[in-house]
């Protein structure tokens, strides 16, 4: 899919952007952990989700599509069917880690594998873990990194307590997930709180958990023997792919878009403090929040940005990890010099985000300069139309896409079908905004 878009038309509309990534992820699978029937509400989701429904049909769930999401009926994560074919998590880092925590905990032989970004993607990180207490997981040695394929084979799980090195919710949930299915107890600390989606889900459905802060970090702890209900939940929308939106409202002068039915979870607000730092006013309204997530509304409308020798780091970054490239893009356009920093995981996400945010903004004639962990955006620096492939990630795609809609002139993006990763209709969501853009297929 080619995508062809007139810079400089000011966006306008309401909107709600598609189910949140994560949560739909976690409701899928933990709605097959538990005995019994679940509903899932959620807006056009991504293949990454689909990704996560095909493996649990693998496993013997029944998981039917329906017009408003899905319908999922279970005999519970114990009667799970070992699969006959390998497991395809596609392109998807959440389904399998997710997954290998799951199965890690059961007495279930698989293999997990990925397209060729997932199998580049280091799974040490959830294989270290789960094997210090009894999994039985392996991957493939790439040097000293282990990737996928992930061969699962019949452990025993003890359970225990892990202090992570790194703040991904992936991680803590790969783990608490095991704990979830083994009926052990697990005790997890991050160094800074990653996103909550699963500690909230997983309370929701019966299972006893703990958080705290102390000198070691961020705590969750999960107690044993837990037995998960059925549930019904609504997705809220995503706040990683509003972010294209608000970004792009304060790239675009004249611009004025409202998202609505927005997850709003303080674990993942993180730009709406970059925002604030911007010394921009969004108007954010809080709603009645849904299956333990705060939802509400955010409006955007364009006034210059002013980012007067911002760095973005520290605690910041896992509340925004997923939004820093399209962010890198906006600073390019506010005033002043911004640092985004501590931000090495952006180098192992579907691409090196690093480099490649790098390339975008230059070939939208922008520079930047790439540091180890994270890179330096000076402002106010023209944008001129360009010509690109977006096929290396979703995120990546959208950015693509924002830059195109502020740069004036006509910008090309190719293979654009790689942004339905995430984000159903973003092309239809542009028009629907006002912008100028005709896909080409
Ligand atoms: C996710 C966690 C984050 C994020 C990813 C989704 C999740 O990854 O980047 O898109 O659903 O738990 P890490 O856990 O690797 O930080």
């Amino acid at each position: 899919v080619r995508l062809i878009i007139e810079g400089g038309m000011p966006l306008k509309g309401i909107l709600e952007v598609p189910a949140d990534k994560s949560i739909t992820h976690r409701a899928l699978l933990f709605s097959a952990l538990a005995q019994g029937k679940s509903t899932i509400e959620a807006l056009r989701p991504g293949d990454d989700n689909h990704s996560t429904a095909k493996c649990l049909r693998q496993l013997g769930v029944e998981v039917i599509e329906t017009p408003e999401g899905w319908q999922v009926r279970s005999l519970g994560c114990k009667r799970f069917t070992a699969p006959h074919e390998v497991l395809d998590c596609g392109n998807s880092g959440t389904t399998i880690r997710l997954l290998t925590g799951v199965l890690a905990g059961l007495n279930i032989k698989a293999q997990l594998t990925g397209d060729a970004s997932l199998s580049r993607r280091p799974m040490g990180r959830i294989c270290e873990p789960l094997r210090a207490l009894g999994g039985n997981v392996r991957g493939q040695k790439i040097g000293s990194k282990e990737c996928p394929p992930l061969e699962i084979d019949l452990g025993n799980f003890l359970g225990g307590t892990r202090r992570l090195n790194i703040a991904s919710a992936q991680v803590k949930s790969a783990l608490l997930l095991a704990g979830i299915t083994s009926g052990t107890a697990v005790k997890v600390s991050e160094p800074m709180r990653s996103r909550d989606h699963s500690e909230r889900m997983l309370q929701s459905m019966g299972a006893k958990m703990k958080t705290w802060e102390d000198g070691d970090g961020a705590w969750v702890s999960l107690a044993p023997n837990a037995t998960l209900t059925p549930q019904h939940v609504k997705v809220p929308g995503d706040i990683s792919s509003a972010a294209f939106w608000l970004a792009a409202a304060l790239m675009v002068e004249g611009s004025d878009i409202t998202v609505e039915h927005l997850g709003l979870n303080p674990t993942r607000t993180g730009i709406l403090d970059v925002l604030e730092s911007l010394g921009v006013k969004a108007g954010v309204v809080q709603g009645t929040p849904q299956g333990g997530e705060p939802v509400g509304s955010v409006r955007v409308v364009y006034a210059p940005t002013r980012a007067q020798d911002l760095i973005v780091g520290g605690p910041l970054i896992p509340r925004l990890v997923d939004e820093l490239i399209v962010l890198a893009a906006l600073f390019s356009q506010s005033e002043g010099t911004t640092e985004i920093r501590d931000a090495s995981e952006m180098r192992v996400k579907e691409t090196d985000r690093i480099t490649e945010t790098v390339h975008l903004l230059e070939a939208f004639g922008v520079q930047a300069e790439e540091r180890d962990e994270g890179l330096v955006v000076k402002g106010k620096q023209p944008l001129r139309a360009a010509h690109v492939d977006v096929k290396a990630e979703h995120r990546l795609a959208m950015s693509a896409a924002v830059l195109a809609l502020a740069a004036p002139g006509t910008s090309i993006l190719d293979n654009f079908e790689i942004a339905e990763i995430s984000y159903k209709g973003f092309a239809e969501d542009m028009q629907r905004l006002g912008a100028r853009v005709r896909v080409e297929k």
